[in-house]
């Protein structure tokens, strides 16, 4: 059975991957022949966004849907700006977990963790005693939910998930989250996706810009809003359309 964390490896181009990750990945670039060039804008926008929050003044960050370790992790991209800084990784997957120890190995000032746990179960995580080792939920926190609310497919419930886990977080708190998005695709990819998700051989449910707006209700929302991962705070001029990213993505501040 494929798995996303694995999945999105094979398309990163990474080696932490099986048949059945790289079978459904291959089906999926059947339907998407951007998929890679997707995961690797998301990824870079994570890059990004960590990097914007911890020169916003963020020190610690509660990662669930961590994915793989790759060259730039959450608390990599963090403790090159402050090396104290705090990170708690959270995934579902177990075989996340097995390679956790290349996600815990930070600066020796700073701190890094990790709980397998499920993003449906916040009250778990928020529980976690991992999780007030690692930050102190009096300070701000970055909350990253990067290419991982599409697997929740009930709007109302992750909504009601963010929203929890929100509001354990004080005043000044970011949201930063993505999403896939049909808003670009064409009508021969809106109807492959739904045949997709309806066989069951897609787990990724696509967002509208209204539907992932919903996520940032109450939060203050960071310039240029949502957009397509790539055209946020982009590096270069050079990159590819929205629709051939087709991810939301999207920084709140809470007050
Ligand atoms: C596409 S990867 C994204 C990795 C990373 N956030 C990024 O954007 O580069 C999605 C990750 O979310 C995890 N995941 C999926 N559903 C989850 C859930 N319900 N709870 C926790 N983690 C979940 C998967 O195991 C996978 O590692």
């Amino acid at each position: 059975m494929a798995h996303p964390a694995r999945r999105y490896n094979y398309w990163l181009g990474g080696k932490d991957h099986f048949a059945a990750d790289r079978e459904s990945g291959d089906l999926h670039a059947k339907a998407f022949p951007t998929v890679r060039i997707a995961a690797r804008e998301n990824r870079d926008f994570l890059r990004r966004s960590v990097r914007f929050l911890a020169e916003s003044g963020i020190r610690q960050f509660l990662d669930i849907g961590t994915g793989l370790p790759v060259p730039d992790n959450t608390h990599e991209i963090a403790q090159r700006i402050d090396p104290t800084s705090r990170v708690l990784y959270v995934d579902n997957d177990p075989i996340v977990m097995t390679h956790s120890r290349a996600l815990t190995i930070g600066s020796p000032t700073g701190r890094t963790g990790y709980v397998e746990a499920d993003l449906r179960s916040p009250e778990v995580i928020l529980e976690a005693p991992e999780l007030r080792a690692v930050l102190n939920l009096q300070e701000p926190v970055g909350l990253l939910l990067v290419a991982v609310l599409h697997f929740l497919h009930d709007d109302t419930q992750a909504q009601g998930i963010v929203r929890t886990l929100l509001a354990a977080l004080p005043p000044g708190s970011y949201l930063v989250a993505s999403n896939l998005t049909l808003d670009y695709a064409s009508p021969e990819q809106v109807a492959k996706h739904k045949e997709l998700l309806a066989s069951g051989r897609t787990d990724a449910r696509a967002r509208n810009s209204a539907e992932f707006g919903s996520f940032f209700t109450d939060l203050e929302l960071v310039s240029p809003g949502i957009v397509a991962v790539s055209d946020w705070r982009p590096e270069s001029d050079e990159r590819p359309t929205a629709a051939d990213v087709s991810i939301y993505g999207a920084v709140g501040r809470t007050t």
